[in-house]
């Protein structure tokens, strides 16, 4: 990933990953926990705790007590990212093997489900004050997220999806996540409705050019550092917005080979990804996918400019660490 240049941003990354290691999920039976610590300790990018803690961070100073909470998001995101692999197949995560390879599928299926209830257990020791708004909050996303992951499911079998039915697939299954990790950081803060919706609509903006990002890397992606398969999502017929758009824009023979590739049951994984990708470049795709993310991203940065607040370091600081949202590689 881009380095994050901000030295407040890094300090709180730190302190973030040590308070993550610190934590213990459990230990017996080491069949449930084991692919949790494994999971947990992977690394990623842990952009969405950082998002919790940077929102607060524009109010409080001490981000130390949001740092227990903060957790709560990455450990539900690692739960979703843990039956998402089971969902897509996926052999690699974060460079490493899947937990479902790893250990098998229904190891992988208890241990998320114990995540999910870790990740409500940590949020529940929210101050009392806050805790029914944010459980109401954090409810609604995580329904949404299943609401999004099962669209996404759905769409593999689909022949047409039109770009604002994928837009909003990837609205529920990716960026309300980020949207609540702010808004989340925001009231722990004790920050205004306002700055919290703005907040939250940061997020949510930000989040869908995220996801775009995630789609164009998943064929674009070097796969030394990208740590998933490159071209999942061409081989399980994912209806991304790059393939929207390619269906959109194919003509004659191109067109021909698009669906031919589609509808093929029994095919070479390689040779597919291979050829999906020189009709997206023979397309301009990759340039249309680029145009759409910035655009989300801009929505997002538009909203930060009504925020009530006086602390500009902080907001140059998230300011920075969306920008290396954009620039990632993984
Ligand atoms: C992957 O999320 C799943 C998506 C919503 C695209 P990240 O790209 O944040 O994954 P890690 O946590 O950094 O590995
Ligand atoms: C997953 O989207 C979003 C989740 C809610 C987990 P993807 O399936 O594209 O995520 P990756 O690419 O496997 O990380
Ligand atoms: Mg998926
Ligand atoms: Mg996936
Ligand atoms: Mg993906």
């Amino acid at each position: 990933m881009t380095t994050i240049k901000t030295n407040l941003t890094k300090e709180v990354l730190i302190k973030l990953e040590k308070h993550l290691q610190d934590f213990s999920y459990g230990n017996s039976p080491k069949e449930l926990y084991e692919p949790i610590s494994y999971i947990m300790s992977l690394g990623g990018k842990r952009i969405r705790p950082l998002l919790t803690l940077l929102a607060y961070s524009l109010y409080r100073e001490d981000y130390q007590n949001a740092l227990t909470p903060a957790m709560a998001v990455e450990v539900f995101h690692n739960f979703t990212l843990m039956h998402d692999d089971i969902m897509d197949e996926a052999p690699l995560r974060r460079g490493k093997e899947t937990v479902h390879e790893k250990w098998d599928t229904n190891t992988a299926i208890l241990s998320g489900d114990v995540m999910l209830v870790k990740a409500y257990e940590i949020l529940s020791e929210v101050p009392s004050d806050k805790l029914g708004n944010c459980l109401t909050l954090f409810n609604k996303t995580a329904r949404e997220v299943c609401e999004g992951q099962q669209r996404d499911m759905n769409f593999e079998t689909m022949d047409e999806v039109a770009e604002s039915e994928y837009l909003e697939m990837i609205r529920q299954k990716t960026a309300v996540l980020l949207g609540f990790a702010l808004q989340f950081g925001a009231i722990l803060a004790g920050a205004s409705k306002e700055d919290s919706q703005h907040l939250y609509d940061f997020g949510v903006n930000i989040g869908i050019g995220f996801q775009l990002k995630d789609d164009l890397l998943d064929v674009y992606a070097d796969k030394e550092k990208f740590g998933k398969q490159v071209g999942g999502d061409i081989i399980a017929n994912k209806k991304t917005f790059l393939l929207i758009k390619a269906k959109e824009l194919a003509k004659g023979e191109d067109k021909g080979k698009l669906e031919e590739w589609l509808s093929k049951t029994d095919f070479d994984k390689d040779e597919k990804v291979k050829e999906i990708t020189a009709l997206y470049d023979k397309l301009g795709i990759k340039d249309i996918t680029e145009t759409k993310m910035t655009s989300y991203f801009d929505l997002g940065f538009a909203q930060l400019d009504d925020l009530n607040i006086s602390n500009k370091e902080m907001l140059a600081a998230l300011k920075d660490l969306t920008q290396t949202l954009i620039d990632r590689e993984q």
